[in-house]
């Protein structure tokens, strides 16, 4: 039975406080259906996955095998799809993923393990497919089907347009998706074109099927799979019509849903500040009217009367909101000196402040906040700007490349002998760059070349917010200079790593992204390093005196109604913001229009009219 929360949901869903918690309850279900099914001397028959969203499972699957002693001899496996024309030996194929995520840590027989050819030729795709097909049928179809979800809403690589019916097949992958696994491959241009995936027809042949979301950028797409219509257009949002699926969610993923995001219209809510803000700010948006001009019946006739009841009438409720969200507007973001800093989002003392810009990886702080370095190193403070990693996944062979027929270009010009060394040394590193390829696995001679370009970009990018360059640093959490995307395994050391910075810098206020990311990603994996340090050094002086405050760098963009600081920028203030986050070269970025649209929340509230602001979350 749903619950009156839950009415707009059109499929079983469970929001989780964490994609950790959701993933062990997860496997929990499949555990027992495994030795359900051994009882029985019978084959479970599992649905796989790729991608970030079942790697918390797999690591909770194979923590069952080796800690509990779960077997996985009775198994077979079904994967979604693989891309076409990639090895199963390929880094980036689904193949080679499973293995790593997986099946060579668990004793799943090598014989029951199914995943789509990527390598068949193309003529024989049809024939394989409907082989694919068979295969399932002959394992007497799929027990339980796991499902992660796409921006695109598709499920398997059903892209936008899949029929219901549709069966294992060949399919032209969307943009959005290829920008998506873009970093994988070390660039678009790497992403395959095509895949083989299992149609939306194979998957709801499944007897049970769990979708997994987590983190903030899948929660619009989330909303419409489970309160939307049912349309070829998200694939996802056929899982309504099948009588046994339930959505996995966290606590991101679920923030658009309307039980979470908008309470009052499914029940009582409880009117606390936030909420308040939320609402008024919605109706307010809904409406197209400033705050201040909203009236009692526009409260009333959108399900809030008793939010009036309570904080009313819309005179005053009004008021209060605007006042609220204007205060949260600083050009002071290290708080004023010398002036009442009761209403104002940061204290005015100590002054000046030692403040912590932290970002995950270079490029994160300059795009998120570029105009409040500027600003703060302006207005005196102690600024210092320290990155996590060293970012060397994010830049491309083309730039290492560049860098070393720079290298021998340069030696080739000086007659000095002290020029031999280099010369050898760029000569060996375009050796390495043809021997790998395009999709081979960067050595750590690479790696290091590329983290050294990345870091050299950092400083000059940063120098333009006048930030002296003694004052940034570089921890190259181990984590990531020794992992890959989706494959990190944060330990001990990279806390000990933070832990001992944050030590010596003492700050009185920190700047941190990651918290709305996918927990897998390299902003996920920080922020749950950060927060797991931060719960160690709660009872240090330094920090009892210290606020962080939250950014958003490639994550969903914060909601008006969630912003406690708004440093808004002047068109000039922008522009250099933009000019400085462009000498980060070796990737593509775009600036500007996100902290336009932020400013233009603002004016439609009736707020100022600013040309663009950064802004950031209490937390
Ligand atoms: C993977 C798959 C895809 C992914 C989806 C989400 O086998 O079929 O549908 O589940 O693209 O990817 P992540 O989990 O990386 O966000």
């Amino acid at each position: 039975m749903k619950s009156e929360a839950e009415q707009f949901e059109k499929v079983p869903t469970t929001i989780y406080a964490s994609a950790g918690e959701a993933s062990r309850v997860l496997a929990v279900e499949v555990a027992s259906l495994i030795r359900k099914k051994q009882a029985e001397s019978k084959h479970a028959v599992l649905g796989l996955a790729t991608g970030s969203t079942p790697v918390p499972f797999y690591r909770e699957l194979i923590r069952l095998h080796r800690e509990e002693g779960l077997s996985f001899q009775n198994v077979l496996t079904f994967n979604l799809d693989e891309y076409f024309g990639l090895e199963p030996t390929h880094r980036e194929s689904y193949f080679r993923f499973m293995r790593e995520q997986l099946f060579d840590h668990v004793d799943l027989p090598s014989s029951q393990i199914h995943i789509p050819p990527g390598t068949v030729s193309r003529d024989r795709v049809f024939e394989a497919c409907q082989e694919y097909e068979a295969e399932i049928e002959r394992a007497g179809g799929i027990d339980l089907q796991i499902l992660g979800i796409g921006r695109t809403g598709h499920i398997g690589f059903n892209e936008p347009g899949s029929s219901m019916e549709s069966r294992t097949r060949m399919i032209t992958l969307d943009g959005i998706t290829r920008e998506d696994a873009a970093r994988d491959f070390q660039g678009i241009e790497n992403v395959p074109r095509f895949a083989l995936t299992m149609g939306v027809g194979t998957i709801m042949n499944a007897r049970r099927i769990v979708l997994m979301a987590w983190g903030e950028n899948k929660a619009d797409i989330v909303r419409q799979a489970v309160e939307g219509e049912v349309t070829d257009a998200i694939s996802a949002s056929f899982l309504q019509k099948h009588a046994n699926a339930q959505f996995l969610l966290d606590a991101g993923a679920s923030q658009s849903l309307t039980r979470v995001r908008y309470p009052w219209l499914v029940g009582t809510a409880t009117w606390d500040r936030s909420l308040i803000r939320r609402a008024v700010t919605w109706l307010s948006a809904k409406l197209k009217k400033p705050v201040l001009k909203l009236l009692d019946e526009d409260y009333n006739e959108h399900g809030m009367s008793d939010l009036l009841t309570e904080h009313g009438p819309a005179y005053q409720l009004n008021i209060r909101i605007f006042n609220e969200l204007q205060h949260t507007i600083t050009g002071w973001p290290g708080g004023k000196p010398q002036e009442d800093d009761r209403y104002r989002p940061e204290r005015a003392l100590p002054f000046p402040k030692r403040s912590l810009v932290i970002a995950p990886e270079p490029s994160d702080e300059l795009r998120a906040m570029g105009g409040t370095i500027d600003r703060l190193v302006e207005q005196g403070h102690s600024v210092d700007v320290l990155f996590l990693t060293s970012g060397n996944l994010g830049v491309s062979d083309d730039a290492a490349e560049h860098f070393a027929d720079v290298l021998k270009e340069l030696a080739a010009t000086r007659s000095s002998s002290a020029w031999k060394e280099p010369v050898r040394y760029a000569g060996q590193l375009l050796d390495d760059l043809e021997a790998k390829g395009p999709f081979g696995e960067d050595n750590q001679s690479l790696r290091g070349i590329k983290g050294l370009l990345r870091r050299g970009e950092a400083r000059h990018a940063l120098r333009a917010t006048g930030l002296d360059e003694s004052r940034i640093h570089f921890l190259d959490l181990p984590f990531y200079e020794n992992g890959r995307y989706r494959r990190f395994h944060p330990q001990e050391d990279d806390q000990e790593a933070l832990r001992e910075a944050l030590t010596k810098f003492r700050p009185h206020q920190i700047y941190m992204t990651g918290n709305a990311s996918d927990p897998s990603s390299v902003g996920g994996v920080c922020f749950s390093i950060f927060r797991q340090v931060m719960e160690k050094v709660a009872k240090r002086k330094w920090r009892q005196d210290c606020r962080v405050w939250l950014y958003r760098s490639n994550e969903k963009p914060l909601g008006v109604y969630e912003i406690d600081m708004a440093v808004p920028m002047s068109p000039d203030q922008l522009k250099h913001k933009v000019k400085a986050v462009s000498l980060y070269a070796t990737e593509e970025l775009s600036t500007g229009q996100r902290d336009r649209a932020v400013a233009r929340y603002y004016d439609q509230l009736g707020l100022a009219n600013y040309e663009a602001i950064e802004a950031f979350r209490a937390w």
